[in-house]
């Protein structure tokens, strides 16, 4: 078989073919999840860049639509959102059902540079899409405004637009009665991470966890440089939001701290009754995307999260956890646990099964090993360390050895995201592995780490080690998972 079958995941959102990048356009409508994107539909590589169109029912299983945004002689379609203009503001409706409403950054075909944003609606609930005749809607004769993500905010009656002036490290918010005519509310930043430039702003109201009723503005704005982890990231900002300008209350924070978690931006429209909080990002990184090694395709998204906000009486924490979607996904069930490891001094690896497509719980108690955790997608010389560091007392991801990845040091490093001990003196986490990719969600989403791997077919053990010392595995339940 080639390399596209055995790294495609099964539950991860891929193109049909070739490369993507963001999600575009996150929309919940007529009862289906609408996920848009960055997409070449003409070769593996960045280029072209056009919207490409799935939905889905549930979020694991994704229906390929016709493209839905092309480029054009003049201007490629870069990233932007999608809302249901109900109340009829834009008057680009039909007279039937509320049009979808496309805001997205026209990029000027190379080797001009200029960057605007446009409209286009689709009257068939997603399929067909009209550029606006009357683009652009927002132009400031920049090379570098994009990225726009507009909501309607009911307190002031109007859509409210989060764009990007990328270089400025700026978020520009701007109001509009009718999604064609925009002015300036205010800006924000520079501010928390500035290394790199500034791409794919989202402003989320997200609900606070156990205060029924409050929510969090969250700020989000992806780093194009600079993430701890190396390369490109994601990092947030979370206060307040009057409708006119956004006040960060607290530092700025990475979001998940492995390497391929970028441009997320949340679904539009969830039903009320529904009242979640979704996001999906793009499972990559911009310093090595291009060198990834899958042939026909290029690109998955992570796995759709819910979000919330954790109130830790120091801070509010930005948390993600998988859609509970995910469960009807899962198949054979394996325990195991307790293990008592390494307690003769010697380091030491057991087999815990196979598999190349898990959801699985890990408890371990930590004794006076230095290191203990999982061993993914072992074979031969390979194998991914997914575990915890006693001394830094961080969870630690180590792609070393996972196969012939990017050459690149962000690749290669390990990873560490800080994690103590639960309060009863456990450290546990949840992971997804879904053949080239490896998710890992621990503290109750508050600590994530996201990462790509290309280990070989025939690697699909899973271990567990310890080394310098004894620990206890608690329990593992683990699931195959399937589409
Ligand atoms: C982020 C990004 C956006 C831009 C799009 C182009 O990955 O660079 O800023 O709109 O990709 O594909």
């Amino acid at each position: 078989s080639t390399s596209e079958d055995f790294w495609r995941p099964a539950l991860h959102f891929t193109a049909e073919r070739f490369w993507i990048n963001d999600p575009n356009g996150l929309v919940f409508a007529c009862g289906q999840w609408h996920l848009f994107f960055q997409h070449n539909p003409q070769g593996n590589t960045w280029g072209h860049m056009s919207w490409g169109h799935a939905v889905s029912r549930d979020l694991l299983h994704w229906r390929h639509l016709p493209l839905a945004i092309a480029e054009d002689p003049t201007h490629m379609a870069f990233s932007g959102s999608v809302v249901i203009d109900d109340k009829g503001t834009s008057g680009l409706g039909d007279g039937g059902q509320a049009p979808l409403v496309a805001i997205y950054t026209a990029c000027a075909q190379p080797p001009a540079r200029h960057q605007a944003q446009h409209l286009a609606f689709s009257n068939d609930g997603g399929t067909r899409w009209t550029k606006y005749a009357g683009n652009p809607v927002l132009d400031i004769g920049a090379e570098n405004f994009r990225d726009p993500k507009v909501f309607w905010h009911g307190p002031s009656g109007r859509w409210v637009m989060a764009v990007v002036l990328a270089h400025g490290r700026i978020v520009s918010f701007y109001a509009s009665a009718d999604l064609k005519h925009w002015s300036h509310l205010s800006d924000f930043g520079p501010e928390g991470g500035v290394q790199g430039i500034w791409e794919c702003p989202d402003l989320i109201s997200v609900p606070v966890k156990d205060h029924a009723g409050r929510r969090a503005w969250v700020l989000k704005v992806d780093v194009f440089e600079g993430h701890p982890s190396g390369g490109s990231g994601a990092q947030v900002f979370i206060g307040d939001f009057d409708g006119q300008s956004f006040q960060s209350t607290q530092p700025a924070r990475w979001i998940d701290h492995g390497s391929d978690f970028y441009a997320a931006i949340s679904w539009a429209h969830v039903p009320a009754e529904d009242g979640r909080s979704v996001w999906l990002g793009w499972m990559n990184n911009h310093r090595y995307a291009a060198a990834t090694p899958t042939l026909s395709w290029c690109g998955a998204m992570s796995i759709p999260r819910v979000l919330h906000v954790r109130d830790d009486g120091a801070a509010l924490l930005l948390c993600q956890e998988p859609v509970s979607e995910l469960q009807a996904a899962r198949r054979e069930q394996r325990r195991c646990g307790p293990l008592g490891l390494g307690a003769g001094g010697a380091d030491e690896v057991v087999g815990l099964g196979a598999g190349d497509v898990l959801d699985l719980d890990i408890v371990w108690r930590p004794g006076t090993a230095r290191e203990f955790g999982l061993l993914l997608r072992c074979g031969g010389e390979q194998a991914t360390r997914v575990g915890w560091d006693a001394e830094r007392r961080a969870l630690f991801v180590d792609r070393r050895q996972s196969g012939p990845g990017p050459d690149d040091p962000v690749f290669r490093s390990p990873q560490y995201a800080p994690l103590a001990p639960q309060a009863d003196g456990s450290v546990r986490w949840r992971l997804l592995l879904d053949r080239c990719s490896v998710e890992v969600f621990a503290d109750g989403g508050a600590v994530v780490l996201t990462n790509l791997i290309f280990p070989s077919p025939g690697s699909r053990e899973l271990k567990a080690f310890v080394s310098g010392g004894a620990a206890e595995l608690v329990t593992m339940e683990c699931w195959t998972l399937e589409a």
